[in-house]
C-alpha cells in the first residue's frame, strides 16, 4: 500500500536512493525510518498491516507523504520480503520477535532474515543489507571473565541461552550467525548492529518490549527492582548508527551500539527518583540475599570511530519518561529540565 509515491522529491533532494526498513512501525524501525526520509531517502517499509492504525504515525513522518511507501511483509513471506526489496539500494532488517516464546521466536527470526539477504543478493541492486542484532547475540556467556570487556569478538553461548530459556538472545544469535553465513554464500555486503537496551521517545503509539524496562518502575507495576546490571543506548543514536554504517564505505562486521554505561538497577531507580520524585519507584531490591552484581565493561569504540555519538544513561532514561508523560503513559507532571550535572 502506497503511502506516498516514491519519486516525489526523491530525485530532487538528498541520495536520491531506495531504502527498505523492514519492521518500520516498530521502535527502532520507525526511528531508523525518520532519519532516512530527513536525510532525503525514498524508503520502502515492510510491515505485517499497513492498516493498522499502530502505523498511522509513519504517515506523518517529515517527507513520508512524497518518499514513504508501506509494503505487506511477514518475515516468514520470502515473495513479499523480495517485491519489497528489489530495485532498492540498502536495507535496514530490524524486524524481528521480540519474545521468550520459543516458537514465535526462533523460527520467524532465522528464516525471515535468511529470506532479506537472499533477497538482496538477487536483487542486483543492494549494495549493502545493514541487521540489527542484539547485545543478546554478544553477551550471554557465563563464561566471560568479570574484567573482561565486552567487544564485537564476544559472541553468546547458545548452550547457556537454551538452559537459561533466553529463547530471546538464542534467537538473536542464530538469527546473527544464519545472516553472515548467508551473506558469505551468496557475496551480499552484509554489517551488523548490536543494540544494548534501547530507551529514549517512541513515535510509534505502543509501549515496546525495551520501553516496559522503565514503565513497570515508574507506574506502580513493580514494587522491587532486581539485582541485576544493564547498558542503554538512545533510540535516536541507535538509528544515526544504523544509517552510519550503511553510509560509511568502510564499515564492516558487527557494531556494539552502547553509551558506554553498564548500570545497575540500583543506579535505574536512583536516576529515575531524581528527575521524577512524583512516581512509585522502587526502593528495594527483590534480592537481599546475593551479593550486588557487577557492571560489566562495554566498547563502543567502532562506532565512535565513524563519528558516532552517544547520548548519557541518564539522559535517555529521561527522554523515556518525558515521552511517556507526552502521550499521557503516565500522568503529565512538571519536571525541571535535567542540568548538565545530573546528566
Ligand atoms: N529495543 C531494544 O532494546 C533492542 C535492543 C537490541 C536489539 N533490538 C532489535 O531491534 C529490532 C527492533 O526492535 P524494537 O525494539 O524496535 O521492537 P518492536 O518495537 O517490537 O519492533 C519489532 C518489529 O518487528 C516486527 N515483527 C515482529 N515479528 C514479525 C514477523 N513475524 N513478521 C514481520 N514483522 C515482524 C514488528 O512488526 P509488527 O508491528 O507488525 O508487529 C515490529 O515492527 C529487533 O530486531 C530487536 O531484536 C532491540
Amino acid at each position: 500500500m502506497a503511502v506516498g509515491g516514491e519519486n516525489g522529491g526523491a530525485t530532487t533532494t538528498g541520495h536520491g536512493q531506495t531504502v527498505c526498513v523492514t519492521g518500520a512501525g516498530g521502535y527502532i524501525g520507525s526511528w531508523i525510518v525518520k532519519l532516512l526520509l530527513e536525510k532525503g531517502y525514498a524508503v520502502r517499509g515492510t510491515v505485517r498491516n499497513p492498516d493498522d492504525a499502530k502505523n498511522a504515525h509513519l504517515r506523518g513522518l517529515a517527507g513520508a507523504a512524497e518518499r514513504l511507501t508501506l509494503c505487506k511483509a511477514d518475515l516468514l513471506d520470502g515473495d513479499a520480503l523480495r517485491d519489497a526489496i528489489a530495485g532498492c539500494h540498502g536495507v535496514f532488517h530490524t524486524a524481528s520477535p521480540v519474545t521468550d516464546d520459543p516458537e514465535e521466536m526462533v523460527e520467524p527470526a532465522v528464516r525471515g532474515t535468511r529470506y532479506v539477504i537472499e533477497a538482496a543478493a538477487q536483487s542486483g541492486t543492494v549494495r549493502r543489507v545493514v541487521l540489527t542484532s542484539s547485545i543478546g547475540a554478544v553477551a550471554m556467556d557465563p563464561n566471560r571473565a568479570p574484567d573482561a570487556v565486552v567487544d564485537e569478538s564476544c559472541w553468546s553461548d547458545l548452550e547457556f541461552c537454551e538452559k537459561t530459556k533466553n529463547w530471546y538472545c538464542y534467537g538473536k544469535t542464530v538469527a546473527e550467525r544464519a545472516a553472515w553465513d548467508a551473506a558469505a554464500e551468496l557475496g551480499v555486503d552484509l554489517v551488523v548492529v548490536n543494540p544494548v537496551l534501547v530507551q529514549g521517545p517512541a513515535l510509534q503509539p505502543a509501549v515496546n518490549a525495551s520501553l516496559t524496562h522503565v514503565l513497570k518502575y515508574l507506574n506502580g507495576a513493580t514494587k522491587t527492582y532486581a539485582n541485576a546490571v544493564q547498558a542503554y543506548v538512545h533510540v535516536r543514536d541507535t538509528a544515526a548508527a544504523h544509517i552510519r554504517v550503511f553510509e560509511a564505505p568502510s564499515a564492516a562486521g558487527r557494531y556494539l551500539c552502547a553509551d558506554g554505561a553498564v548500570l545497575h538497577r540500583e543506579d535505574v531507580v536512583t536516576i529515575l527518583r531524581k528527575f521524577f520524585p512524583q512516581y512509585p519507584i522502587p526502593k528495594r531490591c527483590s534480592d537481599e540475599v546475593n551479593p550486588r552484581k557487577q557492571p560489566y565493561k562495554i566498547s563502543n569504540q567502532r562506532l565512535r570511530d565513524l563519528g558516532v555519538e552517544f547520548t548519557p544513561a541518564a539522559e535517555c532514561l529521561y527522554d523515556t519518561v518525558v515521552s511517556f508523560q507526552d502521550k499521557g503513559i503516565l500522568p503529565a507532571a512538571p519536571a525541571a529540565p535535567p542540568t548538565q550535572a545530573q546528566l
